[in-house]
């Protein structure tokens, strides 16, 4: 949505002014304790977030930067903030790792190990961890001009906390487009080249390199393929297994059009050849079909793992969210698979298992509580909770405190879908599109229903199936929801209910 990035002159002419400002650190404001906090998602301390970037695995080392505005709880002139952990889970933010210059913000991108040392940055002993972004000239964009986003790299040869520029930027200068952007870059093994995969308005585009500074476009993939009722952003592209055989995967955002409205993120599977995509099927597929997971993108440098991460907000809505000092979250991190249903491929994903290491000791209400099919539990978020039930039966978890406010999920067995009702939920008058009920099919045709759901303090991840439909939402509630009633219809039973009360990530931190 290009309307986003025009921005009041009073803060782009006051941008320099608050980085310089924002490199001392000032943590003045900023709360980990604040009602509204997430206990186990990744947040900045404050102001305010959007897209995950750069995301790499380094000596033991998962790097998340993100698109960082550090003058305000708005979105505004884009930094790469940055936070670490050992383990996808803790999170510790760190300083602000790079700033706009005179070709403009930072906008979205991704970061590579270049194990061997292709760009010259580094040494085959030591190499570097090379960066490619968007630069957007606001400058360039006020005077009419449609050349405004065009690709920088920068280096870090310190494992990731300070980057230098490449003294050459651009490197992948913009034909005369204005929605030219978010490169991420893949290894393509068999012809030992880089691809940069990049949103280019309603496709996607694939540039290659052999030392990440000089690229070349191959081919363009998706015109006609998927949903198109917004623009086309941060695609990712990388290759899953599934029984013995290689599958291609790319990613694409798209905003506004996602299937709860506003932002969402699509898939397609196919195969890659180092120049062309070719997707199996053209049909629009989403990842998670909640209104709150956009801009997602994988890890690199993680062997066969593939762990995604998304942003958990909408451009709807994500500037009026009532949280206090800081803006917007991220999901919990998700190990993505592939998985056939009849003939068709699909792309799961579950929260990686490194969530465990939270788990203060799984509570087995089948055995402690139930009495049948019903189950009234105080509660205290972040939880994770595990159900198991046959598939031809309703089930409906609805949590509440006791200011009459609730959040419902459930299934509906008769329209197959599953839901999330956010409409009394707390505070959910702040823009009109933040809508009440939202809508996600059920894809696997097994009888059994099973069921992980992740709550914290302003949200609700549901993970069905293995993942095979993911539901996420934002919610916010005036006081934390603190009783859970568990039903499922006609007298029927839950064959697993574990309940997993999950430690606060920000002890360390606070
Ligand atoms: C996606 C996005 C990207 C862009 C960034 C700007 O949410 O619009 O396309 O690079 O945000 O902050």
């Amino acid at each position: 949505m290009l309307h986003r990035f025009n921005y009041p002159t009073a803060i782009t002419g006051t941008f320099l002014f608050l980085s310089v400002l924002c490199k001392g650190q000032d943590r003045a404001v900023g709360n980990y304790d604040e009602s509204l906090r997430e206990r186990v998602h990744f947040s900045p301390l404050k102001h305010w977030m959007n897209d995950p970037n750069g995301m790499v695995y380094y000596r033991g080392v998962y790097h998340l930067y993100f698109q960082y505005y550090p003058g305000a709880e708005v979105w505004g002139p884009m930094h790469w903030g940055h936070a670490t952990s050992n383990d996808l889970v803790h999170w510790k933010e760190q300083p602000i790792a790079i700033y706009p210059d005179s070709l403009g913000y930072i906008f979205s991108g991704s970061a590579v190990l270049d194990m061997e040392n292709s760009s010259g940055f580094g040494t085959k002993q030591e190499p570097s961890l090379v960066a490619i972004f968007t630069q957007h000239d606001p400058q360039e964009e006020k005077s009419g001009r449609n050349d405004f986003q065009n690709q920088s790299i920068a280096y870090s040869n310190d494992g990731g906390s300070t980057w230098t520029k490449y003294a050459s930027n651009p490197v992948i200068k913009n034909p005369g487009i204005r929605d030219f952007r978010d490169p991420k870059l893949t290894w393509y093994a068999p012809a030992k080249k880089w691809i940069a995969t990049l949103a280019i308005g309603d496709h996607i585009g694939f540039y290659s390199s052999k030392d990440l500074k000089t690229w070349t476009l191959e081919s363009e993939f998706g015109k006609n393929a998927g949903c198109h009722a917004g623009v086309w952003e941060c695609p990712d592209l990388f290759q899953l297994r599934f029984q013995g055989n290689g599958y291609w995967v790319v990613t694409v955002s798209v905003n506004p059009g996602g299937p709860n409205k506003g932002s969402a993120t699509q898939y397609f599977i196919g195969q890659f050849d180092g120049h062309r995509f070719e997707a199996l099927s053209d049909s629009t597929k989403w990842i998670d079909y909640g209104p709150d997971s956009y801009a997602g993108v994988s890890w690199s440098n993680t062997g066969n793992r593939k762990i995604y991460l998304a942003w958990m907000s909408n451009w709807l809505y994500a500037d009026k969210i009532p949280s206090q000092g800081w803006r917007n979250s991220m999901t919990i991190p998700r190990e993505l698979h592939l998985e056939k249903i009849g003939t068709r491929l699909f792309l799961g994903s579950l929260p990686v298992a490194e969530l465990n290491n939270l788990n203060k000791g799984p509570v087995d209400l089948l055995k402690q509580d139930a009495t049948g099919p019903n189950i009234h539990k105080s509660i205290q978020s972040p939880f994770l909770l595990k159900l198991k039930s046959k598939s031809d039966e309703d089930f409906c978890l609805k949590i509440k405190n006791e200011e009459q406010e609730w959040l419902l999920i459930g299934y509906d067995h008769h329209s197959n879908r599953f839901y999330i009702d956010r409409s009394q939920s707390g505070a959910t008058h702040f823009q009109p599109d933040f809508i009440g009920r939202s809508y996600a099919p059920r894809i696997s045709t097994d009888s059994t229903l099973s069921l992980q759901i992740l709550i914290d303090r302003a949200s609700v991840e549901i993970f069905a199936d293995g993942g095979l439909t993911v539901l996420s939402t934002v919610f916010f509630p005036t006081v934390p929801f603190g009783q859970m009633d568990l039903s499922l219809g006609h007298g029927k039973s839950w064959t697993q209910i574990d309940y997993q009360p999950l430690e606060s990530i920000w002890k360390a931190n606070d």
